[in-house]
C-alpha cells in the first residue's frame, strides 16, 4: 500500500519540478525582450557585471554545500545493523569554519556591490550631456531636453556615445525608469526628483519600460530609447524645433485641424506648436495632461506602445459617399486608439466624445503631417 503512494508523490515531484524549471527558463522569452545580460552602455555593463560576479560567488557555494550534503546522505546512510554515527556537535573546528567561509563570500559580494553603487555614475562620454527631464504620467512617459526647449513622448532619442543626465519626476503616482540594456531601475517618486545618469555605446533602438506597479495600465507605460549618430540627433533635434505648419494644404489634413482645435476637444489635453501652443515652453503646455503632438507623426508608438503608429497601415481613401475613411481600419492603430480609446487602454486620461469614420479619417490626415 505504502510503495504506490510514495510512487505517485514522486512522480508529481519531478513533474513539479520540470514545470517550474521550464517556467523559470522561460520566463525571459519574449519578442524583443530586452535583457540586462545584453548591455549597450557602461552603467549596465557595470551592473551586469556585478550580477556575474556574485552568481559566480553563489554558484561556489552552491556546489560546495551540495557537494558536502550529497557526500554525507550517501557515505553516512542508515545499514541494516549500524551504529550510531559519532556525533559532532559543539565541534568549534567545524563552527569556526562554517561561520567564517560564508561571512568571508558575503563580504566579498558587499565589497562588489559597494564598489559598483560607487562607480555607476562614473561615466564619460564624448559629447556634451545631453540634459532631459523625464516626466512619468499615468501611463506614459514625457521627455523634456532641458537645453534644445522640445518635448516628446514614447520616445527618447540620445546621442550615441554621450552622457545623459535624467531628472526624474512624477506628478501622480511612484513610477519606475528603466532601460534594461542601458541602466538600472530608478524609482520616479512624486514630489522627490530622483536622478539616474548613462550613456549608449551603440546606435540603435533599446526598449524602456516602467517597472513599479502604477495603476491599471502599468503593463503599457513602455518606450523607445534611440540612439542615434551625433548628426542624427542634431538633425532630429532640429527637426522638432520646427513649430507645426499653421495652415496645413490637404483639405483633409486642414478639416482635422479644424477638428483638433474646436468640437473634436483635442486641444484641452493635448499641445501642438504652431497651432495651439507659441512654443514647447509656453506655460498653456503645463496645463495639458496629454502629450505633446508637435511632431507625433514622426514617432512610432501611440499611448506607450498600447499600439503602433504607421502611416502606411492608414491610408485615407475617399470612401463610396465622397467622404474621406480609412482604407483598412483594422490594420490602422491609429484609427483603433482614436476610435476607441478606452477599449484599447481602459482607465487612460484619452475619454473623448465618440468620433465618426469620417472625423477619424480627417484627424489622421492632420496627425500624419505632424512629422
Ligand atoms: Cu508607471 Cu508602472
Amino acid at each position: 500500500m505504502r510503495m504506490p503512494l510514495f510512487r505517485r508523490m514522486k512522480r508529481r515531484g519531478v513533474l513539479f519540478s520540470v514545470l517550474l524549471l521550464s517556467s523559470l527558463l522561460l520566463v525571459a522569452c519574449g519578442e524583443n525582450s530586452p535583457s540586462i545580460l545584453n548591455p549597450s552602455g557602461p552603467v549596465a555593463a557595470k551592473e551586469a557585471g556585478l550580477f556575474w560576479f556574485i552568481l559566480v560567488v553563489a554558484t561556489i557555494i552552491f556546489v560546495v554545500v551540495e557537494s558536502v550534503l550529497i557526500y554525507s546522505i550517501v557515505r553516512f546512510r542508515e545499514r541494516p545493523n549500524a551504529a550510531a554515527p559519532r556525533q559532532i556537535h559543539g565541534n568549534n573546528t567545524v563552527e569556526l569554519i562554517w561561520t567564517i567561509a560564508p561571512s568571508l563570500f558575503l563580504f566579498a559580494v558587499l565589497i562588489g556591490t559597494i564598489y559598483t553603487m560607487f562607480n555607476l555614475r562614473d561615466v564619460s562620454g564624448t559629447g556634451r550631456p545631453v540634459q532631459v527631464t523625464v516626466i512619468g504620467h499615468q501611463w506614459w512617459w514625457e521627455f523634456d531636453y532641458v537645453n534644445e526647449g522640445i518635448v516628446t513622448a514614447d520616445e527618447l532619442h540620445i546621442p550615441v556615445d554621450t552622457v545623459i543626465n535624467a531628472s526624474l519626476q512624477s506628478t501622480n503616482v511612484i513610477h519606475s525608469f528603466w532601460v534594461p540594456q542601458l541602466f538600472g531601475k530608478t524609482d520616479v517618486v512624486p514630489g522627490h526628483n530622483n536622478t539616474t545618469v548613462f550613456l549608449a555605446d551603440n546606435t540603435g533602438t533599446y526598449r524602456g519600460l516602467c517597472t513599479e506597479f502604477c495603476g491599471l495600465q502599468h503593463a503599457h507605460m513602455d518606450f523607445n530609447v534611440i540612439v542615434q549618430s551625433q548628426d542624427d540627433y542634431n538633425a532630429w533635434v532640429t527637426a522638432q524645433q520646427q513649430a507645426a505648419a499653421a495652415k496645413p494644404t490637404d483639405p483633409n489634413a486642414l478639416a482635422g485641424q479644424n477638428l483638433f482645435l474646436t468640437s473634436g476637444g483635442c486641444q484641452g489635453c493635448h499641445g501642438i506648436v504652431g497651432v495651439n501652443l507659441k512654443s514647447y515652453n509656453d506655460p498653456k503646455a503645463n496645463l495639458l495632461i496629454g502629450p505633446n503632438l508637435t511632431h507625433f507623426g514622426s514617432r512610432t508608438w501611440i499611448a506607450g506602445g498600447v499600439l503602433m503608429w504607421d502611416p502606411a497601415s492608414c491610408v485615407v481613401v475617399a470612401g463610396p459617399d465622397g467622404k474621406p475613411k480609412i482604407q483598412n481600419q483594422d490594420a490602422c492603430g491609429l484609427y483603433q486608439w482614436l476610435h476607441d480609446p478606452q477599449g484599447v487602454k481602459p482607465g487612460s486620461d484619452m475619454v473623448i466624445r465618440p468620433l465618426s469614420d469620417t472625423e477619424i479619417a480627417q484627424l489622421i490626415a492632420y496627425l500624419e503631417t505632424l512629422t
